[in-house]
């Protein structure tokens, strides 16, 4: 395990140690082996002062269970304990049978452990009573029953000039911050310390990190379930690469984040603004990121000491930040990474749909129940939900079993198999069926994917939008499904009893209906949602063919031409043909499959790829309206009302929220303008164009060369040079909203009144908020028929998102709150730098009169 090798590295390491000294109160410390009672505190009953705790013990010294370190604030407490937990629905106190030793809050009345040092070596009830944990003379701590060892820091000094030469003494301390520190004195070596070998808590003061001489990694592992504080399912970690999120088996990162995205400016900016614009944490943690020669790690700090507070990578794959609320006599959960529960891979298990907006957010499918009812009250899911009945599989040419539609979710994260020649429902469902291990297939856009196997990661809801409209089709088997009818069916005749006998029956006969039709067994019902799997390859000369040799072209971008398409069954498509992709076929095959897994009511979907020779093409689901600046910019005569205009709003921060923080890596789009968002027939908007740089090389200067004008959608920090962050989308999308307020691009400027100025559109905008006139903003066009009140949100939201310190502007899921009317903005302040640059150029005639 790479974090054990890091106990080495306190050598390198010089800390203050607190309480480590051997004239320190040690010697208020009782005698090894001596007993108190579990729940004794040593400050309390000797009456002394707590600087006379016993913190520390000498080279050795042992404590027993029952015996417990305190630190000398009283906060953390070292000892034997058994995990314990009351589960929810039952109210059952469930009780390990292992004991472990471990530090927690000592002061907090929820038993909260911080670290375990024996987590995969548990001491059972028979070796309690001959258990110890001591510290031998050579500085090793060990936990041994009888003689045997149960558990061993394997800590060496080196006896000859540490402790010898030097009259130096070697001792244990639990610090005040919760760090458990052998250390030799007066030299102040550090031998080994808690905070190198973390389990799954994050203390304040806990290097996040690595060491760039050793390449130890200080690795945060999941706990097993809520009585085993074994290795678990889910670690975090940086290491050179970057921040990881992820699981062990099957092996899986659901959340990364690239130091090494950009040279200059690594990770830091992202927990900085994270922690910095959520008004929870803001005046509570002050995070530090350090990168030098030696080391690489994140540190936090607590701006207000008298605070309690923990970060825990939950057992289910979630970071949280918990902060002890003494009102309220438990923890509250001020921050969690990722936002929902539902990203960490696989977290509910198979066959589960998970809803992030739900408590408990796992659920069983329709007819499946949980594989193993007490693992799950523990929090450990891997087993999942089974079949309440076997599927017919002895047959596959005519098999029994029917499907159950699942609509409104994310499609299974594991792979799904394309079947090439079933072009209709009733043929995906016949293919699906026609193989045992088929559970499930979906049909969209005339493609059929089927899943094989456990079904991982279906979400219902993942926090941020539950506007998903994929249906998945489950395979169950037909007597399960009978049931469910007729469940059903008694729910709804409970409630219309007594009411009418023949509406009744009416009734009766319309759900039947309905129901049959849902559930497919006349055949797979026609359905319009989006929805996909696999990404289809096509062949070049079909291409050209639904193209008519690319003849009619729609526009034109940074990366390529696109053309509009008709398929063989009448579907229209846009293709576009890349220039700068100059990737091999298969790593080409590798960015299409992971773009297409990007799928989001607010993004223009992928349907399929083609690779011959030199060419790379990209098939698109065609958008029947046309993109945002045609139809804001080129209006013949029809214009768009504000309902619309504020639902393209809100689609398209909505989307952006979606690949900036629900995607397994967070895309950043860095081309957002109003030709990049498309319009269905209802007038939804798609973004388009989005992880071009996956196919282009991370060379954007491509885009840089097609913008227009000198103030255009590009963030400040596009021209400084420092890292891009999904704050340069921020500052685009801004700059879209004030265009689709005014009705007009920003760049022409606006006169001002009684005055020879030109300025900016956005500067006039902050201008007339802080004015309180918003209404003049406003497009003409549009006769004054908008809401005021969104009208201002608008405006707000976009003078935040153009600020000039990335740091000021909000993320895109803030944006989407906001725009939803359930958070409020300040006033924003005068972005200096867009000021600067504008003003200037008109001042001499200003002045003259
Ligand atoms: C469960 O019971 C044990 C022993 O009876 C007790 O020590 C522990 O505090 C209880 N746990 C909870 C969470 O209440
Ligand atoms: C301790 O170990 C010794 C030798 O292995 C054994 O004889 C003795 O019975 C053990 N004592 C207990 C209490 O288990
Ligand atoms: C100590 O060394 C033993 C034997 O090599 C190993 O099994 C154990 O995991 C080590 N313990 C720690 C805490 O590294
Ligand atoms: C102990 O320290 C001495 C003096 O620094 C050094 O010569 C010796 O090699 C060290 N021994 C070990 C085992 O590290
Ligand atoms: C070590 O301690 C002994 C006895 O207390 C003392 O005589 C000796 O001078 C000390 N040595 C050093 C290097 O401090
Ligand atoms: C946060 O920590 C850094 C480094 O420890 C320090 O320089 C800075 O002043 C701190 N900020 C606040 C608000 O305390
Ligand atoms: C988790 O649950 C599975 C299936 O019920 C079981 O096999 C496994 O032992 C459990 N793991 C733990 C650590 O309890
Ligand atoms: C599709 O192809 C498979 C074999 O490649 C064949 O078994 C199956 O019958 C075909 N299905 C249809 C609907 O043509
Ligand atoms: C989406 O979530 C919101 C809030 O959680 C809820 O009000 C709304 O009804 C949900 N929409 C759907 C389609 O489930």
């Amino acid at each position: 395990m790479a974090p054990l090798l890091s106990m080495f590295l306190g050598l390198l390491l010089l800390f203050s140690l607190q309480g480590a000294s051997p004239c320190s109160a040690a010697n208020d410390a009782l005698a090894a082996g001596e007993a108190l009672a579990a729940g004794d505190k040593l400050v309390s009953r000797n009456g002394r002062p707590s600087s006379a705790a016993n913190d520390a013990l000498a080279a050795g010294e042992a404590l027993a269970a029952g015996d417990k370190l305190v630190s000398r604030n009283g906060r953390f407490a070292l000892g034997f304990f058994r995990p314990s937990v009351v589960v929810g629905s039952s109210g059952v106190n469930i009780t390990s049978p292992d004991w472990y030793v471990g530090i927690w809050f000592d002061k907090i009345s929820e038993f909260t452990t911080v670290w375990v040092a024996n987590r995969d070596d548990p001491i059972t009830e028979t070796q309690l009573d001959q258990a110890q944990l001591k510290l031998s003379e050579d500085g090793n701590l060990v936990i041994s029953s009888n003689a045997s060892i149960i558990w061993s820091s394997n800590t060496t000094a080196n006896t000859t000039t540490a402790a010898t030469a030097m009259n130096a003494t070697i001792s244990l301390a639990l610090s005040d911050n919760g760090n458990l520190v052998i250390g030799s004195s007066p030299t102040s070596n550090v031998l080994w310390q808690s905070f190198d070998n973390p389990s799954d808590v994050m203390l304040p003061g806990t290097k996040f990190g690595w060491n760039k001489v050793t390449g130890a990694t200080r690795m945060f592992v999941s706990k097993k379930n809520s009585i085993d504080p074994g290795l678990g399912l889910y670690y975090f970690q940086l290491d050179s690469t970057g921040i990881v999120l992820a699981r062990s088996d099957p092996a899986k990162t659901y959340w990364f984040w690239s130091s090494k995205r950009s040279s200059n400016e690594p990770a830091i900016s992202l927990f900085k603004q994270l922690m910095s614009i959520n008004p929870q944490t803001r005046d509570l943690i002050n995070m530090t990121y350090v990168d030098n020669t030696e080391e690489e790690y994140f540190v936090y700090f607590l701006l207000d000491e008298s605070y309690s507070v923990y970060g825990l990578l939950d057992i289910s794959g979630q970071l949280q930040i918990n902060v002890w609320s003494e009102e309220k006599q438990s923890w509250q959960q001020v921050y969690t990474q990722p936002i929902s529960p539902c990203t960490a891979y696989a977290t509910c298990g198979p066959f589960t749909v998970c809803n992030g907006a739900a408590r408990p957010f796992c659920g069983c499918m329709e007819s499946f129940s949980r594989g193993s009812p007490r693992d799950w009250e523990l929090g450990n899911r891997t087993a999942g939900c089974s079949r309440d009945t076997p599927l017919d599989c002895s047959n596959t040419a005519s098999s029994t079993d029917v499907f159950h539609a699942i609509a409104r979710v994310q499609l299974p994260s594991n792979n799904p198999q394309t079947v090439d020649n079933a072009t209709s429902h009733d043929q995906c469902a016949k293919a699906c069926l026609s193989y045992c291990s088929c559970n499930a297939y979906s049909y969209q856009n005339s493609r059929c994917s089927v899943w094989h196997g456990d079904l991982l990661s279906v979400n219902k809801n993942d926090g941020i939008d539950n506007s998903s409209e994929d249906v998945l089709y489950l395979r169950l088997a037909a007597r399960d499904v009978l049931r469910l009818r007729n469940n059903r069916r008694k729910l709804i005749v409970g409630v219309v009893i007594g009411v009418c006998i023949f509406s009744l029956l009416a009734m009766l006969m319309l759900i039947l209906l309905t129901l049959k039709k849902k559930l497919g067994l006349c055949g797979a019902p026609p359905h319009d949602g989006q929805c996909g799997g696999g990404i289809m390859a096509f062949r070049y000369n079909d291409l050209c063919h639904a193209t008519k040799n690319f003849s009619e072209k729609l526009g034109g971008g940074g990366f390529g031409s696109v053309f509009k398409g008709v398929l063989s069954d009448s579907t229209t498509v846009a293709v576009k043909r890349l220039d700068g992709a100059r990737q091999g076929e298969k790593q080409f095959r590798a960015e299409v499959s992971s773009i297409g897994l990007i799928q989001h009511i607010n993004l223009v979907k992928l349907i399929g790829f083609c690779c011959k020779g030199d060419e790379r093409l990209l098939v698109y689901e065609h958008m029947l309206n046309g993109s945002l600046d045609v139809l804001l910019f080129q209006s013949n005569g029809s214009v768009l009302d504000w309902a619309t205009r504020y639902n393209i709003i809100i689609g398209v921060a909505r989307g952006l929220s979606y690949l900036h923080q629900s995607c397994q890596e967070c895309i950043i789009h860095c081309d957002i303008k109003p030709e990049n968002i498309l319009l269905n027939t209802s007038f939804v908007p798609k973004i388009a164009d989005f992880g071009m740089a996956a196919f282009v090389g991370r060379d954007f200067s491509r885009i840089l060369t097609t913008f227009r004008g000198t103030i255009g959608y590009l963030a400040p920090e596009w021209i400084s040079g420092v890292a891009i962050t999904p704050k340069v989308d921020v500052y685009s999308f801004g700059m879209v909203l004030f265009e689709i307020l005014s009705g007009r691009r920003n760049t022409p400027g606006v006169h001002i009144a009684n005055s020879n100025c030109v300025t900016f559109f956005p500067l006039h905008a902050i201008t007339k908020l802080h004015e309180g006139d918003v209404h003049s903003l406003v497009d003409t066009e549009l006769h004054g028929n908008f809401s005021p009140e969104e009208a201002e949100r608008v405006c707000k939201v976009a003078c935040w998102c153009i600020q000039d310190n990335e740091f000021d502007r909000p993320t895109m899921s803030e944006v989407v709150r906001v725009l939803e009317g359930l958070r409020d903005l300040d006033v924003p302040p005068m972005p200096r730098l867009l000021a600067a640059i504008t003003k200037c150029s008109t001042l001499p005639q200003c002045d003259s009169s």
